[in-house]
């Protein structure tokens, strides 16, 4: 292990987490910049740990609290969010302090915590609540389905600081833990990758969490993942509430997969055609580009085009995992249509339109089937029927 120690981030305030440089597969979402599990530690009357991190960093977590106190000094333990990333170490942190209060939501977060680490001791909290660590308090802000039943975000009004958890997070590896000493465009960008594939179905939990938060007064962004924000903290406030709106940009996204090039050529067809009204579209034979980086182009981009060949009278499986992840993501106000080339049955276009349809897809163009080659003719007439599509 590295020589790990605590970074000051406000007078006697701590980050103690842990930088996961080689992640590039959190359950499903490719992070190929890698994340950080970030967990604070507060010096006060009562000493705080606000979050823990994965299990196969608590050493890490443990080197930095070190580096400050005894952990065993710790009397208060607050789990932001049940699920491992956060919450993984609680067992450890709770045997070396073992008179630690574990502060959690209730019913959610003590559910949760019970089920996965036993009797603890748990002191569960609801909205409103607060307690008092010494010269300063800590307020808690339950935001349900951001994304677990549990998740909950904490304030502290002496320092102004937001402790966030997920939210305003990315999956981002760093030595730098604030938001102005790294590149902005790349940590913005990460950061609606992050809503993109985390948050993208709970856009109405993220208003009322926003509207719940919208008269605080914040100097820092504590987060879960990635940056602390001090220098930004409006452009990420308005990115979420941008992001958590249905507003859709006059975009659109082509995803497909070929096996001898046919649907290949109609989603170069396609994408000119957009282009030719002016729509500007993104073309992503699936083979080549990640899920997860997919789906944050499709986020905010209102029209998008699915193709896929027929093989074994289905959609290529590549198609069908796609598909698959869209539903559960649930983009809102999207329209669009399913494409593909076939050998002789051709099913699989109608079952790309089926699930397009049952991920809240518009369709706004019959299904485009082409058997075998597409001629000049047949993508000439496709060409022509997107220019003059309705939209
Ligand atoms: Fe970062 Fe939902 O855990």
């Amino acid at each position: 292990m590295n020589n790990c120690k605590a970074v000051e981030i406000a007078k006697n305030i701590y980050w103690v987490g842990a930088v996961d440089w080689s992640m590039r597969n959190f359950h499903g979402y490719e992070t190929s910049r890698g994340s950080t599990y970030n967990a604070y530690l507060i010096l006060d009357e009562k000493i705080t740990l606000i979050d823990t991190v994965k299990i196969n960093f608590k050493d890490e977590l443990l080197a930095r609290i070190s580096s400050v106190i005894d952990p065993a000094k710790i009397d208060v333990i607050i789990s932001s969010h049940v699920e491992p990333d956060h919450s993984g170490s609680l067992r450890e942190i709770a045997a070396l302090a073992p008179n630690a209060e574990i502060i959690t939501t209730n019913p959610n977060g003590l559910k949760g915590l019970t089920a996965r680490y036993g009797n603890l001791n748990y002191k569960p909290v609801k909205a409103g609540d607060s307690i008092s660590i010494g010269e300063r308090t800590l307020q808690f802000v339950p935001t349900p389905m951001l994304h677990w039943p549990d998740s909950m975000v904490t304030y502290c009004p002496e320092e102004k600081i937001l402790f966030s958890n997920d939210a305003f997070g990315e999956h981002f590896a760093t030595a730098m833990r604030f938001d102005d000493e790294n590149d902005l465009s790349t940590v913005l960008f990460e950061a609606k990758k992050y809503y993109a594939n985390i948050l993208m179905p709970f856009g109405k939990q993220a208003q009322t969490a926003l509207n719940a938060l919208g008269n605080l007064e914040i100097q820092l962004i504590a987060t879960g993942h990635g940056v602390i924000w001090r220098s930004n903290i409006n452009k990420i406030i308005e990115a979420y509430k941008y992001w958590s709106s249905e507003e859709v940009e006059d975009c659109a996204v082509v995803v497909f997969d070929s096996m001898w090039h046919s649907t290949e050529i109609l989603a170069q067809t396609i994408t000119e055609a957009f282009a030719k009204r002016g729509i500007p579209a993104a073309y992503y034979d699936i083979k080549h580009t990640p899920l997860s980086d997919i789906v944050t182009d499709i986020f905010k981009s209102k029209y998008l085009a699915v193709g896929s060949p027929t093989i074994n009278n289905q959609m290529m499986p590549t198609i069908a995992s796609f598909l698959c992840y869209i539903k559960g993501l649930r983009p809102l106000n999207h329209k669009g249509f399913a494409f593909g080339s076939y050998g002789w049955g051709g099913q699989s276009i109608a079952l790309v339109e089926d699930e397009l349809k049952a991920a809240g897809v518009e369709i706004i163009l019959d299904k485009i089937r082409i058997a075998n080659l597409p001629t000049e003719k047949q993508l000439d007439e496709i060409t022509e029927k997107i220019l003059k599509l309705e939209l």
